[in-house]
């Protein structure tokens, strides 16, 4: 039986951009969010999916020759792929061109229309194709997207508008109210000093792009894409009917930091107007450039996350972006920072200990069992907190503090001097802080778990397990779990 649900979601990502190093981000914390929490127990639906309407997509369509619907396809099946070969273990995937979410998306604005918060007006302002922003003369920087940096286009067009001024109390009594729900903390300002100094109605829809949701109050407009995008938060869980209420409210909606405000603001809005509760937090994560440069198709350094994972390994990769950086700042990624944190960290911590250890047991013939000397030094309650915060940063930071003590502790003890009992003892140290390094790393390095644990014949085990136990295993040692890389 489950108690506790967790609902995560990432951002639906446009079609138009191949997945690269930065989308795989998002969705890998995600993912080890996700597999943390299960792992501690809970029923978790983990959300991700692709983003397929609007103006920047009928474009892409155009230059390539295809539909609109032929691109979708084509680039929608690309992230689904990925996200298999990097081992993501999402419950559902949404396309915004799903028949039940086009539908979600016209009950959705129904019913705030009936709320009175909809109008009929005319938008006369600029527009960023490449974020699908809206953006007033106030907001350019040099002319151009404050977003982005690139150009904006000119707009005039007949368009309805969403009465976002209304909620502007509304919205700084819940950032006031819910501390966890603008994280992090650091950026939460920046957001509050924004919606303090007054909110404009935005627009919602567009009469001229045809490839997008019908508008309800008006079928010659197209609902505007972020406007349809948001509700796929809903929609994938099924609301209106009665069940989404088994996940709704979200837990986590992982973004990054350029779309905090349409998760921020827009968003909570959008719900206060129909009347369902608003997720529990958004968390707006940094950026990654790639050697220093923010990555670009015209740069060239656009770093496909397959062939990261083809020459290192999975596990490795989602090892390196925990560790790099707390989750929230900014970071730069190169194969170098890569390659030093695989021989540094994995190849001569964890890849190590367990050599060291199973090369020990192999040789002892004796009992297998002492006192529990290392089992204090591991708090499980600390990073089940950590990941709880979304921490994942100083989580792995102590996990890895218990790899790097049970290695010390070989040496202190100077294992392969000893014999017998004494041995007996040590080895069941080992043994046993090396089952629970596999548990707890089981949601940050699945493939490394799974061999460590085949390797102490271990069964396989969730966060409940990870106390001093009777030892049962049979250990079969394999080579190095890691290679150093030159
Ligand atoms: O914004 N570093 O989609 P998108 C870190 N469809 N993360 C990055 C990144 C980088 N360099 N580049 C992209 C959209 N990301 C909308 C979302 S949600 C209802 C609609 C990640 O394809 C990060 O999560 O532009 C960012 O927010 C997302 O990709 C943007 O993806
Ligand atoms: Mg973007």
């Amino acid at each position: 039986m489950f108690f506790i649900k967790y609902y995560i979601t990432t951002p639906i990502f446009y079609v138009t951009n191949k997945p690269h190093i930065g989308t795989a981000y998002t969705v890998i914390i995600a993912d080890i969010l996700a597999r943390w929490h299960r792992l501690a127990g809970n029923d978790v639906f983990f959300l991700t999916g692709t983003d397929e309407h609007g103006e920047k997509i009928e474009e892409a369509a155009k230059k390539s020759k295809k539909t609109p619907q032929e691109l979708v396809d084509e680039v929608s099946e690309d992230y689904k792929n990925l996200w298999k070969d990097l081992g993501i273990t999402n419950n559902d995937f949404i396309r915004t061109t799903d028949k039940k979410h086009v539908e979600t998306v016209g009950k959705f604005l129904t019913e705030i229309y009936k709320k009175g918060d909809i109008y009929k007006g005319a938008y006369e302002g600029w527009y960023c194709v490449p974020d699908e922003t809206f953006i007033t003369e106030l907001q350019l920087v040099d002319g151009k997207c404050p977003i982005c940096g690139r150009e904006v286009k000119k707009v005039k067009e007949e368009s309805y508008f969403f009465k976002l001024s209304k909620y502007q109390d509304r919205l700084l009594e819940l950032y006031n109210k819910n501390p966890k729900f603008l994280m992090p903390k650091n950026k939460s300002q920046e957001i509050i000093n924004r919606v303090k100094s007054g909110l404009n109605d935005i627009s919602i829809s567009r009469s001229t792009v045809k490839w997008g949701v019908e508008l309800p109050m008006e079928k010659d407009h197209t609902v505007y894409v972020w406007f349809d995008a948001l509700v796929n938060y809903l929609s994938a869980i099924n609301w209106p009917n009665e069940s989404y209420k088994k996940y709704w409210p979200a837990d986590l909606h992982l973004v990054g930091k350029e779309i905090n405000w349409f998760h921020s603001v827009i968003w909570p809005a959008m719900l206060f107007s129909i009347g369902l509760d608003v997720p529990k937090t958004i968390f707006a994560h940094g950026w990654w450039t790639v050697e220093g440069k923010k990555m670009s198709k015209s740069l060239g350094n656009v770093v496909d996350p397959l062939d990261i994972i083809k020459k290192y390994g999975n596990d490795s990769l989602r090892y390196f972006y925990v560790r790099e950086i707390p989750l929230g700042d900014d970071a730069d990624f190169s194969e170098k920072a890569l390659i030093s944190r695989i021989n540094g960290e994995l190849v001569n911590d964890l890849g190590n200990l367990v050599y060291r250890t199973l090369t020990l047991v192999e040789k002892f013939s004796g009992d297998i069992k002492g006192n529990k000397e290392l089992e204090e030094k591991i708090n499980i309650q600390k990073i089940n907190n950590y990941m709880n915060d979304f921490d994942t940063f100083n989580a792995i930071e102590e996990i890895w503090s218990i790899v790097r003590n049970t290695n010390k502790y070989i040496n202190e003890k100077e294992a392969w001097k000893l014999s017998g009992e004494e041995l007996g003892s040590v080895l069941y140290n080992l043994l046993e802080s090396l089952r629970i390094i596999s548990i707890l790393i089981a949601p940050f390095m699945p493939e490394t778990s799974e061999k460590i644990r085949k390797q102490l014949g271990n069964k396989v085990e969730n966060l409940s397990d990870c106390t001093f136990k009777t030892y049962t295993g049979k250990v079969k040692k394999e080579g190095h779990l890691f290679e150093k890389i030159k």
